[in-house]
């Protein structure tokens, strides 16, 4: 019987990517976001090229709903073999610019998202004594990005979750991984958030990620799904993708030099 994977954040962007590579080398995929049309569209796309997909609209910020999604997956396909908890998104500014409001809107998503989903999939996990879950992280959950305070806690808390599930499971035949982006070529801008001291420099923020997406230092999704592949087929705890690589491996050795030039940036 064909492998089932379940991706979170797979109506675009890595997600999307993920989604038709894992269907290209013949796993049976479950899609959820939240915009049913775009989801319905990768299922579609996968079931033309001979795949099995299955779309649903799914919130993953609100925990019956990914109960609801776990359990039309296994109904569907019986059993999931892969998880990857990738659905996130982007909001930028200094810890000043930020309201309670952004914080538990970005946590929701990036960090209770992906402890939602584990919930859910992990008995099913454990009853068999197999799984690999696969958490999207971000290099900024591995070095600290200049007014990115909320998307860094929330990131690092991914890294904190993904690096100690990996210790408990692994006696229990369970794999967890990790996979890093630096900056990557998708759809993000059309949901990130940008905050400034005023509208202007919110403005300007979002015109200098715009400009840093036409580098050809930033990763493609294709990357991102590439990287998650090797993860589950290699069994390896994470990848840090690309360039970003440098970064966070600067950062590991030197820190106190990395912090003082990100400071450099920042003032
Ligand atoms: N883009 C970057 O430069 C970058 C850098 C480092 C790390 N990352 C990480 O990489 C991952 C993928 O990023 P990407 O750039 O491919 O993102 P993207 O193109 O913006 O796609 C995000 C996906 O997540 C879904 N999503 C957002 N909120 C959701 C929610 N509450 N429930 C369910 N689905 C939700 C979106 O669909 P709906 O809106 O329809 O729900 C969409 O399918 C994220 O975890 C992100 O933090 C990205």
């Amino acid at each position: 019987m064909a492998n089932t994977v379940l991706i979170t954040g797979a109506s675009q962007g890595s997600g999307r990517a993920t989604a038709l590579l894992f269907a290209r080398q013949g796993y049976r995929v479950v899609l959820a976001a939240r915009q049913s049309d775009r989801l319905t569209a990768v299922a579609n796309l996968i079931q033309n090229q001979g795949g099995q997909a299955l779309a649903v609209p799914t919130d993953v910020g609100q925990s019956d709903q990914v109960q609801a999604l776990v359990k039309q997956a296994l109904e569907t396909y019986g059993q999931i073999d892969v998880l990857v908890n990738n659905a996130g998104i982007c909001l930028t500014g200094s810890f000043e610019q930020t309201t309670p409001a952004d914080w538990q809107q970005i946590m929701n998503t990036n960090f209770w998202g992906y402890v939602y989903t584990i919930q859910a999939v992990l008995p099913q996990f454990l009853q068999r004594g197999r799984g690999t879950i696969v958490n999207v992280g971000s290099f900024g959950g591995k070095m600290p990005l200049p007014n990115m305070t909320a998307y860094c806690a929330s990131k690092y808390a991914v890294t904190g979750l993904t690096d100690t599930l990996r210790l408990e499971l692994k006696p229990k035949g369970i794999h967890v991984g990790a996979v890093h982006p630096g900056v990557i070529n998708s759809d993000f801008l059309e949901r990130a958030q940008f905050r400034g001291d005023d509208e202007q420099a919110a403005m300007a923020g979002r015109q200098r990620m715009a400009d840093a997406l036409k580098s050809n230092w930033v990763s493609q999704p294709e990357d991102i799904a590439h990287a998650i592949w090797t993860v589950v087929e290699q069994q390896r705890s994470e990848i840090v993708v690309g360039l970003a690589a440098l970064a966070t491996e600067s950062y590991r050795l030197l820190p106190g030099v990395v912090q003082w030039l990100l400071g450099q940036a920042v003032n």
